[in-house]
């Protein structure tokens, strides 16, 4: 069906929608908000807040998400058929429904067994030098999905984007900010043949540039308005925005890599809040007669505080940085990450407590792959044999273990790297791999996950 926006599709503040794209149900306010003292759920890709009940703000629910932003579930047909068709077991994100929506990844899978060209497409606004941990996440699955499918990866660096949105940003701090993120990201462990990350600031212009127009001439002011909730207070580059952030999904816009060729489609990593764009992003490549973006959507990362809102880079206290130290992980885990355990050590006995809420356990679940082990501490957990705090020192000892190899990883990415990867006029092979090909990579892959044995 024709994937039309409408004004009432405000990112998904949950306002009244009266029609949707791809089969969306609308959800009404009224009915989500029916006590008092409530506030339905807001996820924009400024924003993110869970529901707000009888005064508690409670978790995401990211089945409504599926449902009012029309996408579809991950499910273990479709983890079936990504294993059968790359040889490879589904990752711990995609197994435990990190990544947990999706738009057309059948597809993907399809031109995959078919040998035919696909590329990988994700980006990063860099509001600041230091990414934190929930920065880290689509990235790391990205370049697992590198590993899988060994085709080119497009990296966005929005500098643009956070210069419109941030008004206390200079352009230069932000540029600057681009290029010291986009050491974090190569630190992630990305193949050089086979990436491109750009800075718009720097790589708009020709081929990319010609697409941002076409695109730019088929979004009214209005729709834009009401994908992304803008009024009319908002300055003019945030309405244009939504064409710049479109554009790398079309191959035409890399001639360095696909030549001229318009007919390559991307498949997208990227968290959900950034499903507006690319809802946008489907509808003019209808109209465009380019091919239509494919999604893979994930939760967002819990801040330290709990499941009702997102690590955040502006709140200290909600994030563990990536140039964290040691002792500042454990601090902040200590003192901030919320506990699932009980009052007092006897009741916690008694009782025990609950993962599903613990962050400790949350974060653990991110960064530690065998299911088994993750089973018992939920079990052990739940009968209160682990404490909170010894759950939390789990955490802690995990967490040092990912940020430490980071940053040891980040230290060998020299400027001259970042150079090369951020490199416009560097060919690259669009040529597919022969179907399964990488499978025999990913016992390499895994030997490099912690695990909680090691605690
Ligand atoms: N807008 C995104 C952000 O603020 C950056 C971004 C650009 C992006 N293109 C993307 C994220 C594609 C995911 C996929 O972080």
């Amino acid at each position: 069906m024709a994937e039309e926006i409408t004004r009432a599709m405000a990112a998904s503040t949950v306002q009244g929608s009266s029609s949707a794209p791809d089969g969306a149900q609308p959800v009404s306010a009224e009915a989500t908000v029916a006590a008092q003292g409530a506030s339905a759920q807001r996820v924009t890709p400024w924003d993110v807040e869970g529901a707000t009940v009888d005064g508690v703000q409670v978790a995401i629910d990211y089945d409504k998400l599926i449902q009012e932003f029309g996408t579809r579930h991950i499910d273990p047909a479709l983890l079936e058929r990504f294993e059968k068709v790359t040889g490879w077991r589904p990752h711990p994100l995609l197994r435990r429904g990190t990544f947990f929506s999706h738009r057309d990844l059948d597809y993907i899978l399809t031109r995959y067994e078919q040998k035919k060209p696909f590329y990988l497409y994700t980006g990063r606004g860099p509001s600041s030098d230091s990414m934190h941990l929930g920065h880290l996440v689509p990235f790391l699955f990205t370049k697992w999905l590198q590993d899988v499918f060994d085709v080119p990866l497009v990296v966005q660096l929005t500098d643009d984007e956070k210069f419109l949105f941030k008004p206390a940003l200079k352009l230069e701090q932000v540029h600057k900010f681009a290029f010291e993120n986009a050491r974090d990201i190569i630190a992630c462990g990305f193949n050089l043949e086979k990436t491109f990350i750009f800075s718009d600031l720097d790589y708009v212009g020709g081929a990319f540039y010609h697409n941002i127009v076409r695109i730019a001439r088929t979004i009214t002011t209005s729709q834009s308005k009401g994908t992304f909730g803008f009024n009319d207070s908002d300055n003019v580059g945030k309405l244009h925005f939504v064409a710049v952030q479109a554009a790398p999904s079309f191959s035409n816009s890399f001639p360095q890599i696909f030549g001229s060729r318009s007919d390559v489609p991307c498949l997208i990593p990227c968290a959900i809040d950034q499903d507006p764009y690319f809802r946008q992003t489907r509808d003019v490549a209808n109209k465009l007669k380019y091919p239509k973006p494919s999604l893979i959507h994930a939760k967002f990362f819990p801040a330290l505080q709990g499941p009702q809102t997102k690590m955040s880079a502006s709140n200290e206290t909600s994030s563990i940085f990536m140039n964290d130290t040691a002792n500042t992980i454990k601090k902040k885990i200590n003192k901030y990450a919320f506990s699932g355990g009980k009052e007092t050590l006897e009741e916690h006995r008694r009782l025990g407590g609950d993962p599903d809420v613990d962050v400790a356990y949350q974060y653990l679940l991110f960064f530690v792959d065998d299911d088994e082990e993750m089973d018992k501490l939920a079990k052990a957990y739940r009968a209160g044999e682990v404490l909170s705090g010894e759950m939390k020192q789990k955490c802690i000892t995990v967490l040092q273990k990912v940020v430490q190899g980071f940053q040891e990883r980040k230290a060998k990415v020299s400027d001259d790297v970042v150079r090369q990867f951020m490199d416009k006029d560097r060919k690259i092979d669009p040529s597919p791999p022969e179907p399964g090909s990488t499978a025999s990579k990913q016992h390499e892959a895994a030997g490099r996950q912690t695990t909680v044995d090691t605690v």
